[in-house]
């Protein structure tokens, strides 16, 4: 496993992460907690130093797990980021839009007061990285979730600040960079193989700042592994079936096979460690989370860490 600082100013994390958002056992089918903690202590195994999770995944389930993890093998050396601003514990089922009852909330007092109550379920004395977790434009020119995060980090109730990217809008909100760059320690973004928009303005200006990224969303929801056709389907309660359409795949389909030659240089590698690989390959990204439910996993995406980058002329064009 590879190490890298996260930014100027973030923490040292391993190059692959844990993305902990289906283990909260919401919005990704059925998961069971003993098969998710043997992932998590692989995880730790082969040399993962750093997990993100979010408040709202499995309304808290997924910090619980996490809690129990470190319980059991310690903090010392993992990094622990979380998010805020998906509020679950005041919306009510009108505000249901397919992820469960929550609502967009980013005020001062609010973000605070989810801190806190990360603070108390992982059972930390300060959180490593709070995210403001993807915000609409309209929040983040507002001045309130950046005076919590001044103040959370004033308290020493967080380490790092961080702002998680809502997905295609990584050019729309490049600019929250410019106006808050002084706080901002590491951004999230979701950028894979076939979704480079983040490679246009976002990075740029993530290096011209020296803010960490975090790349999600890496395997296209396990897309990029290659394991799902245009046949595919997922239950209801498994958020692929809108975000992983039959639609959605055959267009996806039609742009993986512009990828063909690049996973063909590496034929002893899976489609999967080759698409981690591409993540962090950009010089603006550190490190990758992508999400596991299992050891076998976790295994395979760990070792990408290894493989390291992909050299820069084999790296496909950007369209
Ligand atoms: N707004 C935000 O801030 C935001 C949004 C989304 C995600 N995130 C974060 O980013 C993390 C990563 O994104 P993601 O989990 O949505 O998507 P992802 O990492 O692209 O895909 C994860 C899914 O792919 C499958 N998979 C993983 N490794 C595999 C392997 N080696 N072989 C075959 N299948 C594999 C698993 O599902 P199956 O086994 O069921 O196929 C897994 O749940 C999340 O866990 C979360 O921490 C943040």
């Amino acid at each position: 496993m590879k190490y890298k600082n996260l930014g100027l100013r973030g923490p040292k994390v391993s190059t692959v992460g844990f993305g902990a958002w289906a283990i909260g056992g919401m919005n990704w089918g059925k998961t069971d907690d003993a098969v998710s903690m043997l992932a998590l202590n692989k995880a730790i195994d082969e040399g993962v130093t750093f997990i993100d999770t979010a408040d709202v995944y499995g309304f808290g389930h997924s910090e619980k797990l996490i809690a129990e993890l470190i319980k059991e093998r310690g903090k010392e050396n993992i990094v622990i980021a979380t998010k805020a601003g998906n509020d679950f514990y005041f919306a009510s089922s009108e505000d249901d839009e397919g992820y469960g009852a929550i609502q967009q909330t980013y005020t001062k007092e609010y973000v605070i007061y989810a801190a806190e109550q990360s603070l108390k379920r992982l059972n930390v004395e300060a959180l490593d990285i709070l995210q403001l977790h993807s915000p609409g434009l309209d929040k983040l020119e507002q001045d309130e979730p950046w005076l919590a995060l001044e103040q959370l980090k004033k308290d020493g109730k967080i380490k790092s600040a961080g702002f998680s990217i809502q997905s295609f809008k990584e050019t729309e909100h490049a600019h929250i960079l410019d106006a808050h760059h002084d706080l901002i320690d590491s951004i999230q973004v979701r950028y894979n193989l076939l979704e480079r928009e983040a490679e246009k303005v976002l990075f740029p200006k993530a290096i011209k700042y020296g803010i960490g990224v975090i790349v999600r969303i890496p395997l296209l929801f396990g897309f990029l592994t290659g394991k799902f056709s245009k046949d595919s389907t997922f239950s209801e309660d498994d958020h692929r079936s809108m975000n992983l359409s039959s639609e959605k795949i055959q267009n996806y389909l039609i742009q993986l096979e512009k990828m063909r030659p690049l996973f063909e240089k590496y034929p002893e590698q899976s489609m999967g460690q080759v698409s981690l690989r591409f993540c962090t390959s950009h010089p603006a990204c550190q490190t990758v989370i992508p999400g596991a439910k299992t050891e076998k996993q976790v295994i395979e995406n760990s070792s990408a860490s290894d493989l390291g980058p992909i050299p820069e002329e084999f790296i496909p064009p950007l369209n």
